[in-house]
């Protein structure tokens, strides 16, 4: 990994200093340009355009075999420029480095709410989520996907009330989670008019609390049935929780006591008017609260029983919490908490993510003002999909365009979403989603379909090795270095934790790969050894495509 190679380098000539390695956008101006001569310059008192010569210098030797020449720019770029023959030799090299070796990182993401749909929040945090598990796992961490289902609190007091007053089994065998939210809103609705429902929602959860059969009972069958239908989510939206651990924050509750009574014996918990908290006034936090006057406990303590939980099983080095930027101040909170109890060196870390915007750039909701349902979405990328891909292939057969448009649904939404840094709102444009000749998801996946056209075309040649010093035209020469950067654009995601570094990256890639069947004539050329090794450069771009989009989450198509 050439970037990696200069970056270390760099780091090590000039220890201590914070300086960019870039790839400039005229080739003109080198492969890789650095400020790292600035940094040092500054640091040392030194002209910088003396200081870039002396890190040219310090290049020039330890690169001799890859570099072919090393220039100061301006007041002091370092400008380096690659050999075409080490750009050649690297085609094909296996690039992701194994960075997570012996390390263990929990991915948590998704955890959505029973008895509810599933949101466009949580569409988020399961697209962000699944793709960051799978970047970790390539680079060679082992990874537990984590999903912390929100099935416990007082909300399910008033649902068993509602539902022992309402209940159509019909309806909640067909539609559970519709038949849920309808018991729910109508509990809420009679709520107005009958305050006195109130105390029996609180009753009906109490008694489950205590392990009361019959509400244990219901609870639990709303558990199953709002789980399955979130798996039938997960399944139209390719993700990969399969072996991940499903909790509950129901299945901490035995754990609430004795871990509150272990604060308070720590002294790290308190008694305030009532309730419980932990005083977080040293970190600018307002106090967490553990236990409420009435003695509920809340959804930070069953977090924390969870987070003890997961270092205490799982001993990982990190744990990701894919959520909400809105639960900022919950997980500040969480992990305060967590370094008081001094669980070790595993570090928690709070993935934000922004909101979901209409074309309009308002929070995207249904007409009545409503959060719009995973599902709805899901569907309406289905069918828009399946214009785009008959407006392609007039003459596909109808099963054929549903299989492709769902795999095209699936990758506009979860590109659109990963192209942009987790903590921007997202803006759902269909159009722009959508779009075989923009920055989407489609746009990669018709990349791919295109260079498979050009092997399918090739005939046999296509897995002959060819003769690499052939690769000569510039197109092919910013391929060869474009596909360098590979492992560091996927390493760059884990560290950063975000996937939108990627996405550029393959974007990138298939401009560059569009261009170069544009500007080349790959299957005319009458050079065999040439045509062999050209088709060998588009299987090599094929494979990195296909390999990032698959960390993505997204699926490659041979065609659209
Ligand atoms: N169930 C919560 C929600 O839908 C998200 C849970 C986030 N994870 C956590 N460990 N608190 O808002």
């Amino acid at each position: 990994m050439f970037r990696q190679w200069l970056h270390d380098t760099l780091a090590r000539l000039y220890p201590g200093h914070l300086f960019d390695v870039l790839v400039p956008p005229d080739p003109a101006m080198g492969d890789y340009s650095t400020n790292i001569a600035f940094v040092a310059a500054k640091a040392a008192k030194k002209n910088p355009r003396d200081a870039a010569q002396e890190v040219c210098d310090a290049l020039m030797r330890e690169g001799a075999e890859m570099l072919e020449r090393c220039e100061v720019a301006g007041p002091g770029f370092v400008n380096v420029f690659l050999k075409d023959v080490y750009l050649q030799h690297q085609l094909g090299e296996a690039s992701i480095s194994n960075l997570g070796q012996n390390k263990r990182v929990i991915v948590e993401y998704s955890s959505p709410n029973i008895a509810k749909p599933m949101h466009i929040g949580h569409l988020r945090s399961t697209i962000i989520g699944d793709a960051l598990a799978n970047v970790y796992a390539a680079i060679g961490y082992d990874v537990v996907r984590w999903n912390f289902i929100g099935d416990w609190g007082t909300q399910f007091g008033k649902l068993i009330a509602a539902y022992k007053r309402w209940k159509d089994d019909d309806a909640l065998r067909e539609h559970p989670i519709r038949e849920m939210l309808r018991l729910y809103v109508k509990f809420h609705d009679e709520m107005k008019t009958h305050p006195e429902l109130e105390r029996e929602g609180q009753e009906e959860f109490r008694k489950l609390e205590e392990g009361d059969i019959e509400n244990g009972d219901i609870w639990m069958r709303f558990r199953e049935l709002s789980l399955g239908e979130f798996d039938r989510m997960y399944e139209r939206l390719h993700i990969g929780l399969k072996g991940a651990v499903i909790h509950g924050e129901s299945d901490y509750e035995a754990e609430l006591k004795p871990l509150i009574e272990r604060l308070v014996a720590q002294g790290l918990a308190t008694e305030s008017e009532g309730a419980l908290i932990v005083d977080l006034s040293e970190n600018n936090l307002p106090p967490a609260l553990l236990r409420k006057s009435d003695g509920a406990t809340l959804y930070l303590t069953r977090d924390l029983a969870s987070l003890e939980d997961r270092i205490k099983k799982y001993a990982p080095a990190k744990i990701l919490y894919v959520v909400a930027n809105q639960q900022a101040l919950h997980f500040e909170q969480l992990f305060a908490v967590k370094d008081r109890l001094k669980l070790g060196s595993t570090e928690a870390v709070h993935v934000k993510f922004g909101m979901v915007l209409g074309e309009d750039g308002k929070k995207l909701a249904t007409r009545e003002g409503k959060v719009i349902a995973l599902e709805e979405v899901l569907d309406e990328a289905v069918r828009r999909a399946a214009d785009v891909v008959k407006g392609k292939n007039p003459e596909l057969a109808d099963a054929d365009v549903q299989r492709i448009a769902n795999t095209v649904a699936v990758g506009a939404l979860k590109y659109n979403d990963l192209r942009q840094h987790p903590h921007s709102d997202i803006v759902f444009d269909w159009d722009a989603m959508l779009d075989l000749g923009g920055n989407s998801g489609p746009y990669l996946q018709y990349a791919y379909a295109r260079l498979s056209g050009i092997l399918r075309n090739a005939g046999d040649v296509a897995d002959v090795a060819g003769d690499r010093s052939l690769l000569t035209h510039p197109t092919e020469r910013a391929l060869l270095r474009h596909l360098l950067d590979f492992g560091y654009a996927v390493a760059q995601c884990a560290h950063l934790y975000a996937l939108n570094g990627l996405a550029l990256y393959l974007y990138q890639l298939a401009e560059l790969a569009n261009r170069y069947y544009e500007q080349v004539r790959i299957n005319d050329d009458d050079n065999g050894a040439r045509k062999a090794v050209r088709l060998m450069l588009v299987r090599t771009v094929m494979e990195r495509l296909k390999t990032g989009l698959e960390l993505l989450g997204m699926e490659a198509l041979e065609r659209i």
